[in-house]
């Protein structure tokens, strides 16, 4: 624990919290701190984490005790309670403790030993990861799949081999950090188009193409956007990319095995298997474990992606246990308990939106293991959650650099296991806690504020 916690009263204490400075600021005060003493010049950051902490307003980096469960038990700076229903881990169909998952990583780790033993291109490889290679292909209709020790790697990694600083990306506003940042140390020619907005991204190809008909054209975007809750209208954006030209990548991180037909995600109930020109995503979701792909039709590609890739080629691969454990997931998630799986995780996140919305609270997005619920403010953000965690619910309070400044909200991951008295409790405590958030004192708002 970095710091003691101050005793806090909710019924009394918020004036005092919106005068102690804890609910002002925000971390792109902090993003490029000047001074030659680059050990030292981050103290101020390092000040105003301490001082949330000690006011209970600092949700990161808590200590999940045991597996990532419904009901869980938490540790961290100011938090009071331990024990909550927790829907701030990802395991959307509650595969981390399956007996067959927990059975087959045992197996392979007494086979395998606990380690990979090089990168995927120096021995680093397995049976286990030969045959999940496989598994996702077939499960995507996309043959060609290079793991990736994490889902960032898959990413980061797909778009900066694929692309030079000649060539384009165009980037959906509201894509992950692996993406962006892959976009950003790939080329310069990086532009965003608006969110899910396909006129927006015609027309941005159309500018493209009329200036540089001959460079390659990259576009990204996911298939059910993590902190959204929404998806975009994918056999739109592959025509698009084909009458311009370009090629699609679709990270499928939160959906794949989560949602769709058989578990095929957004793209499957979209009816584009086999038809994304590039599809990448993480197992860290629904799979169990650390790690990721990118499958594609092309065989090229994957060489592409294996000699060039930095995550793929100068990183220890996927470990035996790794992915001996999302294969496991794979088969159970394709199969017909993944079938009811699927349909406990989506009975549930259609209970909280209908319950959350009897409250009063607006959810963006749809019906998905993501249930965002947008505030806008920080600090209200920041009351929220430390409420909430008061109350034995844990959520993750999200604000900027995750999700946009002045788009502070509370993210909620659901799992098949949450059970109904657990989804009929947590909305009622949401209800009270948001209201109580939004009423509270905010703290004055300087110029420095605003990033
Ligand atoms: C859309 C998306 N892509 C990629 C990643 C990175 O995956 P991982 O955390 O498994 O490395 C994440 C994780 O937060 C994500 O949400």
């Amino acid at each position: 624990m970095l710091n003691e916690p101050i005793p806090f009263d909710p019924a009394h204490d918020l004036d005092a919290l919106a005068a102690s400075g804890a609910l002002g600021g925000n971390v792109a005060l902090f993003r490029q701190p000047r001074g030659r003493d680059l050990l030292r010049r981050a103290a101020p950051l390092e000040e105003w984490c301490a001082l949330r902490a000690r006011h209970g307003v600092w949700p990161y980096g808590r200590t999940l005790d045991g597996p990532p469960a419904p009901m869980a038990t938490v540790e961290g700076d100011g938090l009071a309670a331990r024990q909550g229903i927790n829907f701030a881990s990802q395991d959307y169909l509650s595969l981390a403790a399956h007996p067959a998952v927990l059975d087959a990583a045992m197996r392979v780790l007494a086979e395998c030993g606990p380690h990979s033993a090089g990168s995927a291109i120096l021995l680093g490889n397995s049976r286990y990861s030969g045959l999940l290679e496989e598994a996702i292909g077939a499960l995507l209709a996309c043959q060609h799949v290079t793991l990736f020790p994490t889902g960032w790697g898959a990413a980061f990694g797909a778009v900066t081999a694929l692309v030079h600083g000649s060539d384009h990306v165009l980037i959906d506003a509201l894509a992950h950090a692996s993406l962006r940042q892959g976009a950003q140390a790939a080329t310069r020619n990086v532009s965003a188009f608006r969110h899910n907005d396909c006129d927006h991204l015609r027309e941005l190809l159309a500018g493209i193409r009329a200036v540089d008909a001959g460079g390659a054209i990259l576009v990204v975007t996911e298939g059910l956007f993590s902190m959204d809750a929404d998806s975009p209208d994918l056999p739109l954006m592959q025509y698009l990319c084909r009458e311009y030209g370009a090629t699609l990548l679709v990270d499928v991180a939160h959906d794949l095995g989560a949602m769709g037909p058989g578990g095929t995600g957004a793209i499957g109930a979209q009816g584009m298997l086999g038809r994304i020109d590039i599809v990448m995503g993480a197992f860290s979701k629904t799979f169990a474990s650390n790690g990721g792909f990118v499958a594609c039709l092309e065989p090229s590609v994957r060489r592409q992606l294996q000699l060039f890739a930095g995550p793929h080629m100068f990183s220890n691969a996927l470990s035996p246990v790794q992915a001996a454990t999302v294969l496991e997931c794979l088969r159970i998630a394709t199969s017909t308990e993944g079938e009811r799986l699927r349909a406990d995780l989506m009975r549930n996140a259609v209970e909280l939106r209908a319950l959350l919305h009897e409250e009063g609270m607006r959810c963006i997005g749809s019906a998905s293991p993501i249930v965002p619920l947008l505030l806008g403010s920080e600090s209200a953000t920041r009351v929220a959650g430390m409420l909430l965690a008061r109350e034995q619910v844990f959520v993750n309070p999200m604000e900027f650099p995750g999700v946009p400044l002045g788009a502070a909200r509370l993210r909620l991951q659901l799992m098949a296991r949450h059970t109904p008295a657990q989804i009929r409790t947590a909305a009622r405590k949401l209800g009270a806690a948001v209201r109580r958030a939004l009423e509270a004192p905010r703290p004055a708002l300087r110029p420095s504020d605003q990033g």
